[in-house]
């Protein structure tokens, strides 16, 4: 049985009886960008306007809850206060509710007053999130009477304000995980032949989701400074640039894989004195490769697809070094096949080419969570709010 069938009557508006004039605990994944304290892409926040107004039409009250960023310390706190959203939807004004209130403390009692929003501080900033402790799940599930999930970049984690809650409240998912798993399923499916586009710095914690991917695709392009591991384990010279120390020779000899060959090279990444193309035969000991440009295989391949999934770029993004990152949005602009991107940097390069996002099928608001959904069809926290509705 396909997930969406499994969460088909899950959904919320199949659900518009029971959710009138509640108090909703809704779990976003408001995980955006900050930088200096400020919103840098609001884009999984829009993409939660959707539930939010339709819960707020039906005169609920919604008491939301995200995570941001990963605190350790307790000067990460002042990074990744949830308060640097809050103010982000005010001044943009983003919600149309009668009052938008933001919660430090968990321990109160929030009476019902109807088309009122509440932003909860961090919830990783409250002890056992992460290990899905439930003493904190309750808590959480104190403030509301149904909880409704639509964090879909974060259903690949079984925490307290993802899972545990749903122990304690009538749980639902909201309509931007029912877009989510609508579309992604495409890819579950594929029109073929199909090609997959992975990017970013890391390789060495994707290895077993490339080897899964790899029996699902027909064809997979290894870009980014993932491909640049793989090329030093083949004894190529990559000068100075980044790569991992992991064993890769089990993905290594796939014949389905596809690498870059031209790359853009600097001395300095901040102050270059010089950036150039070149050959990954010609790489010297002091060059630093920044980006990774596409060749004819990869053109070709994107060109005869009929199915695309994206996730990752194709070099220093935030430094501004897209070339490759623009030679594949521009390519996949022309291709007819259906095309997904995924991946918070992915997705970030995309909303600045209007004139290519234009051009994508589907934007997926996950990072960790698409790959895990196209690797295992289905997601942890998912699965655990599945099995407690099968056990009440
Ligand atoms: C993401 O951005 O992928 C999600 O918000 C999950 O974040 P995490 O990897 O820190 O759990």
């Amino acid at each position: 049985m396909s997930i969406l069938s499994k969460l088909n009557d899950l959904f919320i508006d199949t659900k518009t009886d029971l959710l009138v004039n509640k108090r909703i605990i809704l779990r976003v994944d408001y995980n955006v960008p900050i930088k200096n304290n400020k919103v840098v892409d609001p884009t999984r926040i829009i993409n939660s306007l959707k539930t939010i107004n339709f819960l707020i039409e039906k005169n609920n009250d919604i008491i939301l809850l995200t995570h941001l960023g990963r605190p350790k310390t307790e000067e990460d706190k002042l990074k990744y206060t949830t308060k640097t959203i809050f103010n982000f939807i005010k001044e943009n004004n983003l919600f149309n509710c009668n009052n938008f209130e933001f919660i430090e403390d968990i321990n109160i009692k929030i009476d019902y007053k109807g088309r009122n929003i509440y932003l909860v501080e961090n919830v990783r900033f409250f002890n056992g999130e992460t290990k899905n402790d439930l003493e904190l799940a309750k808590k959480f599930a104190n403030l509301g009477d149904i909880f409704v999930n639509d964090a879909f970049g974060s259903l690949h984690r079984v925490h307290s304000s993802v899972a545990g809650i749903s122990n304690y409240l009538p749980t639902y998912f909201g309509l931007l995980v029912k877009e989510e798993i609508l579309n992604l399923s495409k890819l579950l499916t594929p029109k073929r032949p199909y090609l997959i586009i992975l990017g970013g710095a890391k390789v060495s914690d994707k290895l077993n989701l490339i080897k899964n991917l790899l029996t699902k695709c027909d064809k997979m392009v290894i870009t980014g400074a993932a491909c640049l591991t793989l090329y030093k384990s083949l004894n190529f010279n990559i000068g100075k640039s980044f790569f991992e120390e992991t064993d890769v020779s089990n993905i290594l000899n796939n014949n389905l894989i596809i690498l870059p060959t031209e790359f853009i090279v600097v001395d300095n990444i901040d102050n270059p004195s010089y950036k150039i193309k070149k050959n990954i035969k010609d790489i010297g000991d002091n060059d630093i490769i920044v980006d990774a440009l596409i060749n004819e295989d990869i053109r070709k391949a994107i060109l005869d697809s009929n199915t695309i999934f994206w996730n990752g770029p194709s070099g220093i993004f935030e430094k501004g070094y897209n070339e490759g990152s623009i030679e594949i949005a521009k390519l996949l602009s022309e291709s007819n096949a259906f095309k997904v991107i995924g991946g918070g940097d992915t997705v970030n390069f995309i909303n600045s080419t209007v004139e290519y996002k234009n051009k994508i099928d589907f934007i997926s608001t996950g990072g960790g969570a698409t790959l895990e959904f196209l690797e295992k069809e289905t997601l942890d926290a998912i699965e655990y709010i599945l099995k407690l509705k099968t056990t009440i």
